[in-house]
């Protein structure tokens, strides 16, 4: 474990990582709300844990974990120390556990009961912020379900804890940020109330992705991409996130919410953005956060009266994944046996301005989808006049770069070369740059220390989130207005999607990258016929 650092109100201090420096925070108390929760347990506190084992975390913090269950500090750090053993196996040890656990106060609170707000959190965190010496600074992390946001928004403010007094006081909000345009607008305008933006922090895990984050390096720290990357030399862009796991136990949420509010409306559109954005002025949030608004402006919004064109769903149905036979999202509990959740989407999208006019996006995401996997493909026009079309006996693939973003983090480029000892043979190959896993940092962590040190540049804005609700919202309502329940299961867990998805490409004449490399997929060399 590194060593962490004393006394850090005075001076900014850093943590060295191989040749980079990273910035450490400043004393800090986090307030989880829901902190016996999932998202507690599975990603925060292992987060909070892995940067503190890291040394990113000053001397002074402390975590103050508030949530319903009305159970002794002993308790729930039972319950978190199970949880760091399962999910930070490699940096636990029961000295650093012994030493973390002192920074973790439970309370139990009742989320919707004005009172309590006062008794557990206004009267109790100055003592607190006193023992630890953390000076006031206070960070308010909504772990909980999206229902009772407003109410714990308004309660927060109304017994006066968003005020900035001795230190910031930061409000952290988790996806989905509503679940339509109206009720967006309603949870923004609940937190302008009592916040101003810069200490409003909503959070797309996404963004935070060490891959998603060096699509801005690699598009503006080079020089050789960026004048290709444009409509003129871009034939289309295809966007994946496909997951192999199911609804698992959160059918109480996904029947309400859906692949389109669940992955489309934040994850895979911030992809989106990172791919399609011009060039900020400067890195600084404000620039970048600008020009990705200006990205959501420039969508084409979808056509209602020929909406199957642009948009198909799916809903999984029994199969096998990974050799294991899983249920059909209906069979799943929780989950009505009539329900017409989609799983899958598949959406062609068009931004109408300079750079991209006519260039289709291609954007798609399921749950129980043969394999687990995150990507950017950008699909290069062939070249404009193919001198070699007269003696090869098939098309020469173009060239495609590829940001993987998950798992297997890196870029990939298929480019032609002549086959050694052939007289005209081309060989695509496979020119590969690969993450070392060793030294990534988890999206949360970044998102964390970040709203620690008041960077905005990781995090959704008002417009931004108001925009893609307002793209999103008719098309959502259009389906479930029409949707029947014979429509659905139409793809088989292990399937690559229903047949809708595929002809959305295909009519185009295109066709989606292949989820598991298959034969097909791989470079290779096509020569003419007297040579191969
Ligand atoms: C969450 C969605 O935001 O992202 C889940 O609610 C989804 O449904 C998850 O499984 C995927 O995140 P990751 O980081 O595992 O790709």
């Amino acid at each position: 474990m590194k060593p962490f650092l004393e006394d850090l109100s005075l001076a900014t201090q850093y943590q060295r990582f191989g040749s980079c420096e990273i910035e450490i925070a400043r004393p800090f108390c986090l307030i989880i709300f829901g902190a016996a929760g999932d998202l507690a347990k599975r990603k925060l506190i292992p987060a909070i844990f892995r940067l503190y084992a890291n040394g990113l975390l000053p001397h002074n913090f402390f975590i103050y974990a508030a949530d319903r269950v009305k159970i002794g500090p002993r308790k729930y750090h039972e319950i978190i120390k199970d949880a760091l053993m399962e999910a930070v196996a490699k940096f636990y040890d029961n000295d650093s556990w012994i030493n973390f656990s002192r920074k973790i106060c439970y309370t139990s609170l009742d989320f919707t009961q004005p009172q309590s707000y006062v008794t557990a959190l206004k009267n109790k965190l100055p003592h607190l912020e006193k023992k630890h010496g953390t000076g006031g600074n206070r960070i308010f992390y909504l772990a909980i379900p999206p229902t009772i946001f407003e109410d714990v928004i308004n309660n927060i403010g109304r017994s006066g804890l968003s005020v900035e007094d001795k230190g910031y006081s930061h409000i952290v909000i988790e996806k989905p940020f509503g679940r339509d345009t109206e009720s967006a607008k309603r949870l923004n305008s609940t937190l302008k109330q009592y916040f101003k933006e810069k200490q409003i922090f909503r959070i797309d895990h996404y963004v935070a992705k060490e891959t998603v984050q060096n699509m801005l390096m690699f598009r503006f720290a080079n020089s050789i991409f960026e004048p290709l990357w444009n409509r003129r030399y871009i034939d289309h862009v295809q966007i994946t996130v496909s997951e192999t796991l199911g609804v698992e136990h959160r059918a109480a949420y996904y029947e309400e919410s859906g692949v389109i509010r669940d992955m489309f409306q934040s994850h895979l559109f911030q992809l989106l953005t990172v791919t399609a954005m011009e060039p900020p002025v400067s890195f600084q949030a404000s620039r970048v956060i600008d020009e990705k608004i200006k990205v959501f402006r420039s969508i084409r919004p979808f056509p209602l009266d020929r909406l199957n064109e642009h948009i198909a769903v799916g809903q999984y149905g029994r199969g096998k994944i990974l050799g294991r036979q899983v249920a059909a999202y209906r069979e799943e509990p929780g989950v009505s046996a009539e329900s017409t959740t989609p799983t899958f989407a598949a959406m062609k999208v068009f931004i109408d301005n300079w750079r991209w006019n006519g260039v289709p996006f291609y954007l798609r995401s399921g749950k129980r989808l043969p394999v687990r996997k995150t990507e950017i493909s950008i699909h290069f026009k062939p070249p404009p006049h193919m001198m070699f079309t007269k003696v090869m006996d098939t098309d020469i693939e173009p060239n495609i770069l590829v940001f993987r973003l998950q798992p297997d983090e890196g870029i990939s480029l298929v480019f032609q070369t002549k086959k050694q000892g052939t007289k005209i043979c081309l060989n695509p190959v496979l020119m590969d740059f690969t993450y070392e896993k060793e030294v990534s940092h988890d999206a949360y962590e970044w998102v964390l220390l970040d709203c620690m040190l008041g960077d905005q540049m990781l995090f959704l804005s008002q417009e931004g989130v108001e925009e893609t609700w307002a793209l999103l919202t008719p098309a959502i309502e259009k389906f479930e207005s029409t949707a029947r329940k014979e429509m659905f299961p139409n793809y088989d867990a292990g399937s690559s999607g229903p047949p809708g998805a595929h002809q959305l490409i295909e009519k185009d004449g295109r066709s989606w990258r292949h989820l598991p490399i298959v034969e097909s997929d791989k470079p290779r060399a096509k020569c003419k016929l007297k040579d191969s």
